[in-house]
């Protein structure tokens, strides 16, 4: 298969001058295609589309050559002698987050992001980051799957999550929750939710939040994060209802040598606050929450 991409664009970049060590700025860049083939189009002998040159326009939607525009920057910044702090949507260089290759759009990023330098050899950087536009992309996403602000208000109803794991998980998982093993007998086709081979209760997955993320934007099968089946209030309460099943049990005395560290809706004590287990697995949060914050 051949394949033509051309496009032009342009982006416009301002950063004001600093007044009393505050600047900000803003930048944007459009995008429109010249030409392009049909880069949705799959290939005849592998039946793919091609990974790498829709990368250059909008990965979310291939056959979107046009309205690739975004905001890219637009900050306020801080700096003082070899300190600088960001407020807002950046663009940041580190190890694990960076603009990334030479794609027209890089990952821009969305929070509080500090830079310092301590004398000549070293370099500190840290923040807060609650957005993101992946590169190849021309939205901005949230960096919370499931936000905590349905903890708090949400008392859990495994009573519903029965309902809607009858409705469109049983199908797969089945009834019982036990899935479905392959052929040979060795693998699961389905896996276990609970019972004696699924996961135990020391995994990720029987923290409420965990499993509620991780169902949301992957299951049924086929669900993705632009496209979920399950609404926030679903995915809260199949995890309530699944996590209440049956399962091995795991000790881990280790795995937490600070207790008062332990995420707030963490199902197995002991706790550094008063409240019991059964609250911290399913709520209410926000009295949880609250406790943390005063007894700092
Ligand atoms: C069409 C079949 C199908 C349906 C329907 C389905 N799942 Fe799944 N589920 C799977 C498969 C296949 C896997 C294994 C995925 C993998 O390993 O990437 C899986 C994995 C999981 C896991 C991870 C289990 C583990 O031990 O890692 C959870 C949790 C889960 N599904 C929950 C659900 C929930 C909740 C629903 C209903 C909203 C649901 N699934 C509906 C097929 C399905």
């Amino acid at each position: 298969m051949c394949i033509r991409d051309s496009a032009v664009g342009g982006g416009l970049r301002y950063e004001s001058a600093a007044f009393h060590g505050f600047s900000m700025g803003v930048s944007g860049f459009y995008i429109f295609d010249a030409g392009s083939s049909d880069l949705a189009k799959k290939d005849a002998a592998s039946g793919q589309a091609n990974r790498y040159e829709i990368g250059l326009f909008d990965v979310t939607d291939p056959e979107n050559l046009n309205e690739i525009n975004r905001v890219e920057e637009f900050f306020i910044k801080y700096r003082k002698a070899a300190t600088r702090i960001t407020f807002g949507r950046q663009l940041i260089n580190t190890p694990f987050i960076n603009l990334q290759d030479g794609r027209m759009r890089p990952t821009a990023v969305e929070g509080v992001w500090l830079e310092t330098s301590v004398g000549m050899k070293h370099q500190f950087q840290g923040g807060w980051l609650y957005g993101i536009a992946p590169r190849g992309t021309s939205k901005w996403y949230s960096t919370a799957a499931v936000s905590y602000t349905h903890l708090d208000v949400y008392k859990r109803q495994p009573l519903n999550g029965k309902t809607i794991y009858i409705a469109k998980c049983a199908s797969c998982h089945q009834v019982n929750g036990e899935g479905i093993l392959t052929a040979s007998g060795e693998e699961y086709t389905y896996p276990p939710l609970w019972g004696k081979n699924s996961y135990n209760d020391a995994a990720g997955l029987y923290r409420l939040s965990n499993f509620a993320k991780y169902a949301k934007y992957n299951m049924p099968l086929g669900a993705t994060h632009e496209m979920p089946q399950l609404s926030d209030e679903e995915a809260w309460d199949l995890s309530a209802f699944v996590n209440t099943q049956p399962r091995p049990h795991k000790e881990t005395p280790a795995d937490w040598p600070d207790i008062s560290k332990k995420p707030i809706d963490h199902p197995s004590g002991p706790y550094s606050d008063e409240f019991n287990e059964k609250q911290h697995k399913f709520g209410p949060f926000k009295p949880i929450a609250e406790a943390r914050k005063t007894s700092k």
